[in-house]
This record gives C-alpha cells, structure tokens and sequence, in this order.
C-alpha cells in the first residue's frame, strides 16, 4: 500500500518507523515531516492543516491509507475530508474528535455516562466564573474548553490566582477561542498515568500504559511542556488498576461516544489520575501521546497498519495487542529554555550510534539546513529512546545514548523514570 502519515514530531517519527517496518507498507510518505522522519518515510511540504492540498498529493499519489497523529488536523476535520475524497483514513471523524477539543463535551459526556472523572462546572461569562470561585475550594483547576497546545489548564491555589486565570483565559483569550468556555474543576491528587488504546468505535483494546513527565525541570519543578520524557509500562497500573478502568472507563466512554452519533475510530488516549477513591479520567486526547508514543510503538508486537486497518474497517475484535515484556524510557533532549524561548539552527551529531530495534532516536524539532546537515529546529528536539529488560535497564541505556548526541544548547532532565527504576 501507499501509505501517507500526517504531522511532523516525535510522535509521528514513531508511528512512521512503525508503519515502515509492516509488510503492507511499499511506499511510505509524511507530510510535513522532519530531519529524523526523512530517514523512512518521504517528506512532503504540505502543512497537516493545509486539508486541500493533502487530499490533492494523496489523489496525485494513489495513497490507499492515511494516517493523522496530530490534533489540530483532527478536531478540523481531516479525516472527513479525505473520506470524501474516498481515500481510507485512520483517525477520528471531526464529530468524535471533539473527545479531546471541547473538554466541556467530554466533562459533559463522563457525567452523563457515570464515567468517573473530577466535579466541575462550566462557565460562558467570566464574571459568573470569578462569582463561583469566591466560595470555592482551593487548589482548584481552571481549563479553556478548546485546544490549547497543552498549556490551557492552570492550577490555582487561591482566589486571587484563579480570578486572573479568568482574566488571562475569558478576557485576555490567551488561548484564542479556546477560553470562550471555561471548565473549572475539583482538584486532585494522586499518580498519573498515561493509556494508549485503538478503537474501532465498538471493540476497544488497551495498549501497554506509560507515563509522562510534564514539567521542565527535574524533580517536576518549572513550567509545563509537551513532555519532557516518557517511561512504559507504568508500574502503578497494577491489574487492579486495569481491572476497574475496563468496568468503569474505556469501554463505557467507546459505548458513551457511539450511543451520542458520535462513533470515535483511531486512538483514544485516556490520562488518568491514580487517585484514593480509585481512578479517575483527567482528559481524553483523540491521537497518541507525544512522547508516549515513543515508548509504547516500539514495544508493540503486532504489525500496526494490521492493527490501524481493523480500525478503519470494524473488526478490531479480531485482533490480539501483544506487547513485548520489557520495558522502554524516552528522555527528550530539548533547546536551553524550552518552553518559554530558545535559539535553534544548531548542528546535530551522533545520529550513527542508534539501531532502530533496542535504540531509537525520534526527531521532534530537527531539520535539514541548506548545505544538508540535520540542526536544531524546535524546543524539543529529540526524543532519544531504549529498550531494556525493565525500567531500571532502560532508563541507563536511553540516558547512555543521550551521550552519542550533540548539539549546542542542548538540555535535558535527569530524572526520567527515575523514582521508579
Ligand atoms: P490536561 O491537559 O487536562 O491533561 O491537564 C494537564 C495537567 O494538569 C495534567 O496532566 C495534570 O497534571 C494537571 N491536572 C489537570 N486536571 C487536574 C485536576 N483536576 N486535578 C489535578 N491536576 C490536574
Ligand atoms: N504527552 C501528553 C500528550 O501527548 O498530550
């Protein structure tokens, strides 16, 4: 099959190294890609929101399945779009989508549906919302309904933090329109964990779990990113743990979504809290996690376009997810000051030392330069991955890998997997 994959990140060199390695897969292409992606696929320059011309390359190129890893493509829309244009595509319609890109949907949808998840109300007027937090319970948690590149959710201690939390999301709109709603919500604590699954919109079948490290800084202090590293499996999602979400969350919220008209096809991706009255649902995404993707694909035994394709055609329940019994951690080797701002453009070397089968090194942020070389080209740049026997092992190769590597103001934490290794 010609086979076209959508985005350009980690994420996304993952599913493509994955995609290139199955046996229904002669010609591979993504758009836009990167550096790192270029190494198995053939990168194209089109934008994964530049829905016309995409659908045009994969008329153009008789593409027979597209995949789409990112959100924003998502919740706009692709996957309708190409199925118009009648080309076969694995991802949620932008119906279902909405799973991740209205977080007062998918509140709204978990409380109809008895889907535990925190206590929340929505606000439309910011005044209303400043109202309500006079007489809330602190810490409490502010969320813009829409998309927000990860950085729409503020955790507030006091009244004074969350009444400018409005301010910045309602008023200032931050976020766009993303802050036009507003969902704030119980604080809770616990573990967190990340879980992976395909659905087909009725069968659902739960990927091995990881677990991402958000914060900058070591020992989970300074600003949130998109990840700075990731580890699976997770060694708090004991079979007790999967036990209850499989009563009470993922088969219920696959049911919830089709009984809506809703029917979610591709990868729902459930973050959960770990909490003491059991766990509970902090978000939905509709794609694979950036970086859980990283550590969970390469584990994965079956052939994924096998797996995508039952999807796509409603018979995922023929299908049994096997895993390796082993473990792998991603540290993410970033650009000094990432989030907030960095420089890019520097070389990167190193790149000989990985195989592609215990070692990987997915480009997130890398792209070539004009005399060919790979540089830097984001703030995270590389997610640099190793399987072992278990975390302990892992979490040594993948930082002794790290060390191949180099490139100018690069950062990374070291701490990934560390408590549990
Ligand atoms: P989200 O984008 O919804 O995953 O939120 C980003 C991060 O904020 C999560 O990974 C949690 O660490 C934190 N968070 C979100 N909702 C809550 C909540 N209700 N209680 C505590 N922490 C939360
Ligand atoms: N690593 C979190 C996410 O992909 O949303």
């Amino acid at each position: 099959m010609n086979i076209l994959v959508v985005g350009g990140g980690g994420r996304e060199h993952a599913i493509c190294l994955a995609v290139s390695k199955s046996r229904h897969t002669d010609k591979l292409y993504c758009a836009p890609g990167n550096a790192g992606i270029a190494s198995v696929a053939e990168c194209v320059p089109i934008g994964a929101m530049e829905f016309d011309s995409l659908v045009e390359f994969a008329k153009d190129k008789a593409i027979d399945f597209a995949i789409i890893g990112m959100d924003d493509p998502l919740a706009g829309g692709i996957v309708d779009k190409f199925e118009q244009a009648g080309i076969k595509t694995f991802g949620p319609r932008k119906n279902a989508a909405i799973l991740e890109a209205s977080k007062a949907f998918s509140k709204d949808l978990m409380k109809k549906y008895s889907i535990p998840t925190a206590d929340y109300n929505t606000f439309f007027d910011p005044k209303e919302a400043v109202d309500y937090l006079k007489t809330a319970r602190y810490p409490i948690v502010l969320k813009a309904d829409g998309l927000a590149l990860g950085k729409g959710v503020l955790i507030c201690n006091d009244f004074e933090q969350a009444a400018d939390g409005v301010r910045v999301i309602m008023e200032d709109k931050k976020f766009g329109d993303a802050g036009n709603k507003l969902v704030i919500e119980e604080f809770m604590t616990g573990r967190e964990v990340s879980v992976l699954s395909f659905t087909d919109g009725r069968t659902i079948k739960i990927m091995s779990s990881a677990q991402d490290h958000k914060r900058a800084y070591d020992g989970d202090k300074g600003p949130n990113t998109g990840g700075m590293g990731t580890f699976s499996p997770s060694p708090w999602y004991t079979d007790e743990v999967d036990d209850f979400c499989k009563k009470n969350i993922y088969q219920k919220t696959v049911d919830a979504m089709a009984k809506e008209g809703r029917p979610f096809v591709g990868v729902i991706f459930f973050g959960l809290m770990l909490t003491e009255d059991g766990p509970k649902v902090l978000e939905y995404n509709c794609r694979f996690g950036d970086p859980e993707a990283q550590v969970v694909l390469p584990r994965m035994k079956n052939d994924i376009v096998d797996v995508m394709e039952a999807c796509v055609d409603g018979r995922l329940s023929e299908i049994e997810l096997e895993f390796e019994d082993n473990a792998a951690v991603c540290v993410v080797m970033a650009s000094d000051g990432y989030p907030v701002s960095y420089e890019k453009g520097f070389p990167i070397t190193g790149f000989d030392s990985f195989d592609n089968e215990n070692t990987f090194c997915f480009h997130a942020g890398t792209a070539f330069d004009k005399e060919g070389n790979i540089v830097t080209a984001g703030g995270r740049v590389l997610g640099v991955t190793a399987k072992g026997s278990d975390l302990t092992d892992a979490r040594r190769r993948a930082y002794e890998a790290t060390e191949n590597i180099s490139f100018a103001n690069s950062y990374m934490r070291n701490d990934i997997g560390k408590d549990f290794a």
